[in-house]
């Protein structure tokens, strides 16, 4: 009898190779490579005829002929949901939520579901991973819904496409990728393979009958949706819901996104009754912060297109370790010791005997260059044990001369600040020229200050 085939995909990026191999040669990953059945023929429709309504009318058309049907944007009713997803779901795409597990995926996509059946849209919602009664349970805590809103506990695809046939819903909701299967390939649900077939099918789905599919995907590991990349870039649009599970606030992050802006992100708070949005998360951060203490400042970093204002905290004190520690919450470490070196190098301050322990407070990962200076004053101000007028904010990149170089996005960065009520800025030199030679930014209330090195910050500390 003739061996079945089969072939070995990178879990990473769904590179494909006949051989085992250490390294995978598409994105040069280790270990990443797994044994599964080559796709069968037909392939990405798993042998089942391909359903080629509307394919047959396909044909090249002029660009200027094309029609476009901007106005069919559904909005979610959410609107810091609409604000990740470029103004609402379009017709027809395919979105993958990634997320850990526990983070809110199917709640957030269930209340989702709420405010679009209460609109009139009739939604579908899919679940491999709970049953009608228990999805009912999350719902109760959630509120009440219309009858426009279908459940559906099944992880075969066919009762799936049957199901979508009958009701014609405007939005499908797979819930997870990793528990469906189709039943002609061969293969583990969650597996490169049955994640690969499914996708096709589902982007098949929405390109041919128009519903929107939000497809829920857990992430690995690695951080990845687990089959992940392949999977990334087959989908419209790829959002990822994140926070620390122990902070109350989530975030709804847009790392792709074929009809809209990328890197928006969108501000959610657990609840007892679900998700709640923080339209302001300026002012929701900055909750309890601690006023006049040394060792905290408050920065202003953007996200995509929207400034948030973060408290940085550092705690620096003298070393019983014959090394001494040094800790990052919320940022890069190395970056941490990179600006401590240059505090030692250029301000003369003696750092290598001391532990350090920096803090974005709430939860926040902050990767930007424009944290920087905010580093620095924080580790400054608990270091010499003063503190920095509470109604001060800074933004602005420390290079390795310890000069503050320019950001980008600095007029917003600075009508934020006027806009929370603080009334000093600390700007890098350039931004400010600049600021106020375009003159469309209010700065009445506020004093702008223009540093060019770190050393001018000693004095406002
Ligand atoms: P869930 O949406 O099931 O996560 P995922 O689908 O991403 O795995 O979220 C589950 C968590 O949310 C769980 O720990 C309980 C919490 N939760 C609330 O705090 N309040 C609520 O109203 C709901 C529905 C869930
Ligand atoms: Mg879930």
């Amino acid at each position: 009898m003739a061996k079945e085939k089969t072939l070995f995909f990178c879990k990473e990026c769904g590179f494909e190779t006949s051989k085992w191999q250490g390294q995978c040669p598409g994105c040069h990953a280790w270990n990443v490579l797994v044994e599964a059945p080559a796709a069968p023929k037909g392939s990405p429709f798993g042998g089942r005829k391909k359903p080629d309504a509307g394919l047959a009318q396909n044909k090249p058309t002029k660009i200027n002929k094309v029609e476009m049907r901007e106005e069919s944007r559904k909005p979610t009713g959410m609107p810091e949901f609409d604000r990740v997803l470029g103004g609402g779901i379009v017709p027809g795409s395919l979105v993958l939520v990634g997320g850990d597990p526990g983070i809110g995926k199917s709640t957030l996509l269930l209340q989702m579901c709420r405010l679009l059946a209460q609109a009139g849209e009739k939604v579908l919602y899919v679940s491999g991973e709970e049953s009608a009664s228990q999805i009912k349970m999350r719902a109760e805590r959630i509120g009440t819904f219309t009858d426009e809103l279908f459940l559906f506990p099944e992880t075969g695809m066919s009762a799936i496409m049957q199901a979508v046939d009958e009701v014609k819903p405007a939005v499908v909701i797979i819930d997870s990728i990793q528990t469906m299967y189709d039943e002609n390939t061969d293969a583990a649900p969650g597996s490169v393979t049955q994640v690969r077939e499914i996708t096709g099918i589902l982007l098949h789905l929405a390109k041919m009958q128009g519903p929107a599919i939000f497809i829920v995907g857990h992430v690995t590991k690695e951080g990845n949706v687990a089959g992940p990349r392949m999977l990334e870039h087959m989908v419209d649009t790829v959002l990822y819901f994140e926070g620390d599970k122990t902070a109350m606030y989530r975030m709804l992050r847009g790392v792709k996104n074929r009809f809209g802006p990328t890197n928006e992100i969108g501000v959610f708070e657990m609840r007892n009754q679900g998700l709640v949005e923080v339209p302001d998360p300026s002012a929701y951060m900055m909750q309890g912060r601690p006023e006049n203490e040394a060792g905290s400042v408050v920065v202003c970093t953007m996200e995509g297109t929207r400034p948030f204002l973060i408290e940085v905290q550092a705690l620096v004190c003298q070393t019983t370790f014959p090394v001494p520690r040094r800790t990052a919450v919320g940022t890069d470490y190395n970056r941490v010791n990179l600006l401590m070196a240059v505090l030692e190098k250029r301000l003369g301050i003696r750092m290598a005997d001391c532990d350090a322990y920096v803090n974005v407070a709430g939860g926040m990962r902050v990767m930007e260059p424009a944290l920087d200076i905010a580093l620095v004053a924080a580790l400054l101000s608990s270091y010499h044990g003063r503190s920095m007028d509470s109604h001060t904010i800074l933004f602005g990149e420390v290079g390795l001369v310890g000069e503050v170089r320019a950001v980008s996005q600095a007029e917003r960065r600075v009508a934020e600040s006027v806009k929370t009520g603080y009334t000093t800025c600390i700007l890098p030199q350039t931004n400010k020229i600049s600021i106020e030679k375009a003159g469309n930014v209010d700065i009445s209330g506020v004093r702008l200050i223009g540093v060019k090195h770190i050393r001018e910050l000693l004095e406002y500390i």
